[in-house]
């Protein structure tokens, strides 16, 4: 018997989702062969050096325009409410212990996942400007030694902090069985749904009678 399934993402929001993959890969091995000459064999991947470092940049504001996208589409279900705080408060427990029986309930977010979209969304901010700010092909000319040096400095640890938030955002989708299958196919099971997302299944339910 075929279980049950709820709709969870359109083929838009999930074509949008693996083309913002798509260009956060490309830029993060760019990015990582620019960095060190220890990773310089990344430039194979991209077409070679000259490629790398023309590329990079325009991977960069793909990434971030495609982002903005993402972004109005699921903002709204990503502000911060005063269960969220109690549910983070709480979340050591889940992680070491796997019991939810305490946690707040949650709709179509939960806490971990709405922290994670916000530094995903500060970390491309941050490297959008600062990357702006060095690029030499087009602005760096105009822009003061100094202020470059420090927006280079910023740039990476933006990008350190996104790579870190992107393997969390991966390892959890992995890890709580189900959830890959909601940005590949749009679906999850109503169990998965009403035991991972119960307000948010709740809602659903009630549209789908109407
Ligand atoms: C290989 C890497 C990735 C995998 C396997 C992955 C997987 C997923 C899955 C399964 C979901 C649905 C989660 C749910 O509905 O509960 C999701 C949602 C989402 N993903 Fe990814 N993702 C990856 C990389 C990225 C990257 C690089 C970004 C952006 C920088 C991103 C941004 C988002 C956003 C904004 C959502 C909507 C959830 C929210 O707003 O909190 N993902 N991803």
């Amino acid at each position: 018997m075929k279980t049950p399934q709820v709709q969870r993402y359109t083929a838009g929001q999930r074509s949008n989702h693996w083309a913002v993959v798509t260009c956060f890969v490309l830029a993060a091995v760019s990015g990582l062969a620019l960095f060190h000459p220890a990773l310089f064999w990344l430039t194979a991947l991209v077409g070679g050096p000259q490629w790398t470092r023309i590329l990079h940049p325009y991977l960069g504001i793909a990434m971030f325009l495609l982002f903005l996208g993402m972004f109005f589409m699921f903002v709204g279900a990503n502000i911060w409410r005063k269960e969220d705080s109690e549910w983070l408060g709480k979340a050591g427990t889940l992680i070491s212990q796997g019991n939810r029986a305490k946690m707040p309930a949650v709709g179509k977010y939960n806490a971990g996942q709405k922290l994670v979209f916000w530094v995903f969304t500060l970390c491309l901010i941050v490297l959008l400007v600062t990357g702006v700010l060095f690029w030499q092909a087009w602005f760096a000319g105009s822009v003061p030694i100094g202020v470059q040096r420090a927006a280079v400095l910023l740039h990476a640890v933006a990008a350190f902090v996104l790579v870190l938030a992107v393997i969390v955002h991966a390892y959890a989708a992995i890890w709580v069985k189900g959830t890959i299958g909601a940005m590949v196919r749009g679906t999850v099971s109503s169990a998965w749904a009403r035991h991972h997302h119960p307000l948010w299944y709740r809602d659903q339910a009630q549209a789908s009678k109407k």
